[in-house]
């Protein structure tokens, strides 16, 4: 060891035992109804209270540590599990001091560093707390200078102390097609793990947000909640200690097969863990989270977004440009904003004209576009139309000319069989080249003259994850490096076009997580889309996500009522994904109407509170209404599952003094009129005896909006 290292090492050292033998007081995290207390005990370790007890010195026990360390005497699921340089399997973390600055008047970041005495080994545990909408971002930041890499096993994002005794956990599984799926259980001794081991993609299967409920089973006015959201678009893990006395609850990336060789003087800084916390029920948490996740979560979240055509389900890969141009005039006259042409553009040696080839050979197609993009854009244009397009720039087909000339390129495992799924393969994203190869897709798609938009999907994950470039002894640095890289990607993107508006999708909802929603506008939680599906789907992706940010497209799916599916759609960004030229006059009349009353009521939808009503999961129907921030308008949607007698919805969030007229939009052709159409009430009045609407078969939906009378 040099003599610099050496007196860094001994400050350490000292540093840590001055901090043993003198602890300083708490530490409180606090925001508006939250608090966080933190206290180094007598023996220099970092303590917990339980969310909701104060802080105290006295009888700390392991179990209560706060960011719990494997290999010198704690026994349950640790937070931090290190290899040292010298091959020691503990390591012990001893309170040094704590900073807070203030980045803003309501968010504040605290840093409370954690060191090793026989090591100089370093751990902040970070923290921003944004007051007011009670939300704490925690994130760990490792920095070490012993002599070789020390081997990071585990290091997690977060690992929060809860009560034992009433704690529920409500999460989300599913599939291709069946997304976002609740369960809710009881937490009992043992552990309970969601993770995933899909790599390039955070879900599929489980998805990276969750609800604590501390009080009993979650409901929407009453009880302390807790959403949890990691901000991670790889692998990760989610597990639910209880140890029969508190619930520890972990998230980070997931330690499976993702062991990091941490060089020194290098700062591994773990996914970032969103926590919201409300002391009444699940609708404040979501009003509180999409109030943050519109301001610091998404990309331009204070502004209201348009209609969008989409033609992948009219046309599928089946198209040229005659056949796209013929659809801007329908979408026009309907009211769309926006064009997206999905997949099917490009690829000349091997055209992409089904699934199976053309995937990496980024040029537009010849024959189906024989002046390229722009052109069609332009036609689009010409019609005030905007243009976006559908670009997959991590994937390749082996049947593609980049396949040929970079088999080196993909994501595989030596003397195995390719696994192909979808006919497609991952590129290696930790290959400079491979980073350069997509940053130029990008960069000359989005490039072309009148492209506003894009989405990006990702229609495979990892199945045989190993790199031709990353040395043999750090083939677990791919799970880590591939999400930052495609991070680094989407920055450059975000960065590059500002004024691009992004969809993330990834086989449906594959993405749906707000490690990559940073960089994008919305996200697509789903190809289903029929409406009976998405009216359940849309109310569970709205615990954690607002309605701007979940796109939902008009479609034949489930051949369900015009009227319907454009009343579920209008509920959150509103798309069609629909051949207008084959629309019935009846039908293009409900979506003309649906736009022009979605464009009327989109910046309540999209900037206002939401308040979740009637649960479809248990009700004949589903009801929600939204609320303008300055309470001076509302809308309320209801949506018809099954037949039921007529019974009022009670509204929520209005101003109770203030008069409102109601009116019904866009009611469906021939239906009953709804009882108090352009009549007024108080808030009070509408709130306590409700409206009765003009559904009650089943998939019959009713839009209503609340205005303030100024007279
Ligand atoms: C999967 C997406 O979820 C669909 O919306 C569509 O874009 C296809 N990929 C295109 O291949």
């Amino acid at each position: 060891m040099s003599s610099k290292a050496t007196a860094s090492w001994i400050a350490t050292l000292l540093a840590a035992l001055s901090c043993a033998a003198a602890p300083s007081g708490p530490i409180t995290l606090r925001t508006a109804t939250f608090e966080l207390n933190l206290q180094p005990g007598a023996d220099g370790r970092l303590y917990q209270r339980e969310v909701g007890a104060a802080a105290s010195s006295k009888d700390a026990r392991r179990n209560e540590e706060f960011y719990p360390q494997a290999g010198d005497g704690y026994v349950f699921e640790p937070a931090l599990q290190v290899t040292h340089a010298d091959g020691n399997t503990s390591t012990t973390l001893l309170f040094t001091g704590a900073t807070h600055t203030n980045e803003a008047p309501d968010i504040g970041l605290t840093r409370v560093n954690l060191r090793d005495p026989a090591y100089p080994f370093e751990v902040s545990l970070c923290f921003r707390t944004y007051h007011d909408r009670d939300v704490i971002e925690q994130w760990q930041e490792i920095h070490h200078q012993e002599s070789r890499p020390v081997i990071l096993e585990r290091m997690a994002s977060t690992s929060l102390l809860l009560p034992s005794t009433n704690t529920y956990l409500r999460h989300f599984f599913g599939d291709w097609t069946n997304e976002m799926q609740p369960v809710t259980e009881q937490l009992a001794p043992g552990m309970k793990v969601l993770d995933s081991k899909l790599g390039v993609r955070a879900g599929q299967f489980r998805n990276p947000s969750f609800i604590l409920s501390l009080d009993g089973p979650p409901n929407e006015t009453d009880g302390r909640v807790l959403a949890g959201s990691l901000k991670w678009s790889g692998s990760f893990q989610c597990a639910f200690d209880h140890d029969g006395q508190r619930v520890r609850a972990l998230a980070g990336v997931n330690p499976f097969a993702s062991a990091y060789f941490l060089k020194p003087n290098e700062t591994f800084t773990t996914p970032v863990m969103i926590w919201v916390w409300s002391a009444n029920g699940l609708g404040e948490m979501s009003r509180k989270f999409h109030d943050w996740a519109r301001q610091f979560g998404i990309r331009d979240g204070n502004k209201i977004r348009s209609v969008l055509l989409n033609n992948w389900e009219a046309t599928g890969f089946n198209f040229d440009f005659n056949r796209i141009a013929s659809l801007f005039d329908p979408a026009k006259q309907i009211g769309a904003e926006l064009f997206l042409l999905d997949d099917g553009w490009f690829g000349n040696k091997f055209p992409r004209t089904n699934d199976s080839a053309g995937l990496g050979d980024w040029q537009p197609n010849r024959h189906r576009l024989p002046n390229g993009l722009a052109s069609l854009a332009s036609e689009a244009g010409k019609r005030n139309l905007q243009f976006g397009i559908w670009l997959e720039p991590e994937m390749v087909n082996p049947k593609s000319e980049l396949f040929e000339n970079h088999p080196d390129w993909v994501i595989r495992q030596p003397k195995r069989d390719l696994e192909l799924q979808r006919h497609q393969l991952v590129l290696d994203l930790t290959r400079p080249k491979v980073q350069d190869f997509e940053w130029s897709v990008i960069h000359d798609t989005l490039g072309t003259p009148g492209i506003a938009y894009a989405k990006w999907d990702c229609n495979r994950y990892l199945t045989q994850p190993g790199s031709s470039w990353l040395p043999s002894n750090r083939q677990s640095h791919l799970w880590i490096d591939y999400v930052r890289a495609l991070y680094a990607l989407m920055d450059k993107t975000a960065r590059a076009f500002p004024h691009t508006e992004l969809m993330l999708c990834s086989s449906g909802g594959g993405r749906a997580d707000y490690g990559a929603l940073k960089y994008f506008h919305e996200f697509w939680p789903s190809d289903n889309t029929d409406p009976v599906r998405r009216v359940i789907m849309q109310w569970d992706y709205s615990y954690f996500f607002p309605s701007m940010a979940i796109a939902g497209h008009v479609t034949h799916w489930g051949n369900r009522p015009m009227h319907f599916a454009c009343s579920v759609a209008m509920s959150v960004r509103f798309g069609m994904d629909l051949d207008l030229t084959k629309l019935s006059a009846e039908d293009k009349a409900i979506c003309a109407g649906a736009i022009t009353a979605y464009k009327h009521i989109r910046d309540v939808t999209q900037l206002g509170d939401l308040y979740r009503l009637e649960d479809p999961h248990l009700e004949p129907r589903g009801a929600l209404n939204f609320v303008a921030r300055d309470r001076a308008r509302a809308v309320l949607f209801v949506f018809q599952l099954k037949d039921a007698p007529a019974q009022p919805v009670l509204p929520r969030g209005l101003d109770p003094a203030t008069r409102y007229i109601v009116r019904e939009l866009n009611p469906a052709p021939g239906g009953p009129a709804l009882p108090q159409e352009g009549k007024t009430f108080t808030g009070t009045e509408l709130m306590r005896d409700g409206v009765v609407p003009s559904c009650a078969g089943a998939l019959e939906a009713c839009v209503v909006e609340f205005t303030a009378n100024s007279n």
